[in-house]
C-alpha cells in the first residue's frame, strides 16, 4: 500500500523518537554501562542510573507502560467491535510497534546491562517478541493488502480473476473454443511441486512461460491477430500474476498462523514474569518518585 505524505512524516517522526531516545540514553549512561560491575557502584551516576536509581528505575517504569499501553490498544482495537470505528487498522498496528520498541528500549536501559534472576526470563521473552515482531511485520507487509488495511481474501482476489475472464471472453471475441483452450491453459497448475523453495519458484517459472507460449500458439492456429493478439497475451499475464498472488497469500497465511505461536506466549510470559518482578521488588521496599 502507499502512503501518503502525511503518513510518511508520522511514521518518520516516530522512528526518529526511537533512534534519538536510544542512542541519547546510550551517550547518557555510556562510562557507567561500560564498566564492571563492581566499578560501578564508585561512578557518580550510580545513585541515577542502576535499575532502582532515579533514572534507571523510571526508564523500568515508563518503558513497562509504553509496552503495556501498546498491547492493550492494539488488543482493543482489533478484537472489540465498537472501536473498528476508529481509525485503519493497519495504523493502530504501526503504533504497536512504536510503543513496543521505544518500551523495550526503556527497559534495557532499566536493566542497565545486567540480565540476572527470575527477570532475566522477563528480560529475554521481551526480546524475543520484538523480535518475532520484526519477522511477523515481514510477513505481514506480504500479504496483499486492501484500502481499509484488512486482509484482501481469496474471494476477492477469484472475483478480480473471473472479471479478468469475462473481459476474455466478452472483449475479444474468442471462438469459444478458443477461449476454452486458452482458459484451460491459464487454469491448469504444476502438479506436485516437489523441492525446496528455489526450485519450486524455477518449476512455477518454466510452468508460467510454458503456458503463455502455448496460447500464443494456440491464438496464432485461431488466426488471432495484431492488437487483439497483444491484448490477450497481456490480459493472461495479468490471470498469470493473480495466480502467483493467490499462491503467496496462501504461503503467507500460514506462515502467519505460526507467527502468532512464537508472539504472543512470549509476550504473555514477559508481562506475567515482569508483574512478579514488580511486587517482588516493590515488596522489597522500592519506591520510585512515589
Ligand atoms: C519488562 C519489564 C522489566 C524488565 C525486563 C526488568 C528487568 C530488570 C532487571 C534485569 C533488573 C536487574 C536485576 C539485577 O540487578 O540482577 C531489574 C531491576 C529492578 N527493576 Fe526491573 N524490569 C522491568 C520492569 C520494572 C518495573 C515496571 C519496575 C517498577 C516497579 C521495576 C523495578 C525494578 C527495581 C526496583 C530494580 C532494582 C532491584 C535491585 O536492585 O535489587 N522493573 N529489572
Ligand atoms: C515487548 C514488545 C511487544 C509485545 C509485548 C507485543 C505483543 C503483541 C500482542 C499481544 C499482539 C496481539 C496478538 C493477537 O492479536 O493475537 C501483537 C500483535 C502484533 N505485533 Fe506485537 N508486541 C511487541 C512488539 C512488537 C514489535 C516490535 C513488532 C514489529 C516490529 C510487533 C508486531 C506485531 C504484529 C505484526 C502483530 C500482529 C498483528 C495482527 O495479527 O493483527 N510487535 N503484539
Amino acid at each position: 500500500m502507499k502512503h501518503s505524505y502525511t503518513h510518511r512524516i508520522y511514521i518518520g517522526v516516530l522512528s526518529v523518537i526511537v533512534v534519538i531516545t536510544t542512542f541519547y540514553l546510550g551517550y547518557l549512561g555510556y562510562s557507567y554501562y561500560s564498566l564492571g560491575i563492581e566499578d560501578r557502584f564508585f561512578h557518580p551516576d550510580n545513585q541515577s542510573l542502576k535499575s532502582s536509581g532515579l533514572l534507571g528505575h523510571g526508564f523500568g517504569i515508563v518503558g513497562s507502560i509504553l509496552i503495556v499501553l501498546g498491547v492493550a490498544m492494539y488488543m482493543f482495537r482489533k478484537r472489540i467491535r465498537k472501536f473498528s470505528r476508529f481509525g485503519l487498522l493497519s495504523h493502530w498496528l504501526e503504533f504497536h510497534i512504536f510503543l513496543c520498541i521505544l518500551g523495550p528500549v526503556l527497559v534495557l536501559y532499566h536493566t542497565a546491562f545486567i540480565f540476572g534472576g527470575l527477570v532475566a526470563v522477563s528480560f529475554w521473552s521481551m526480546v524475543a517478541v520484538v523480535l518475532s515482531g520484526v519477522i511477523g511485520r515481514y510477513i505481514y507487509l506480504q500479504i496483499p493488502r486492501t484500502i481499509e488495511g484488512g486482509e484482501m481474501n481469496l474471494n476477492e482476489i477469484n472475483h478480480m480473476k473471473d472479471e479478468l475472464n469475462l473481459q476474455l471472453s466478452k472483449g475479444y471475441n474468442l471462438d469459444e473454443i478458443v477461449l476454452e483452450v486458452v482458459l484451460q491453459a491459464v487454469k491448469q497448475r504444476p502438479d506436485r511441486l516437489g523441492g525446496n523453495m528455489l526450485q519450486r519458484s524455477i518449476a512455477k517459472y518454466k510452468f508460467e512461460r510454458k503456458t503463455i507460449k502455448d496460447v500464443k500458439e494456440i491464438l496464432i492456429d485461431s488466426g488471432i491477430s495484431g492488437n487483439n493478439f497483444k491484448q490477450v497475451i497481456r490480459l493472461i499475464k495479468n490471470e498469470i500474476n493473480l495466480n502467483r498472488k493467490i499462491d503467496r497469500l496462501l504461503t503467507m497465511q500460514n506462515l502467519f498462523k505460526y507467527w502468532h505461536v512464537a508472539h504472543l506466549p512470549f509476550a504473555i510470559l514477559m508481562l506475567i514474569i515482569m508483574i512478579i518482578h514488580v511486587i517482588v521488588t516493590v515488596t522489597f521496599g522500592a519506591r520510585w518518585i512515589f
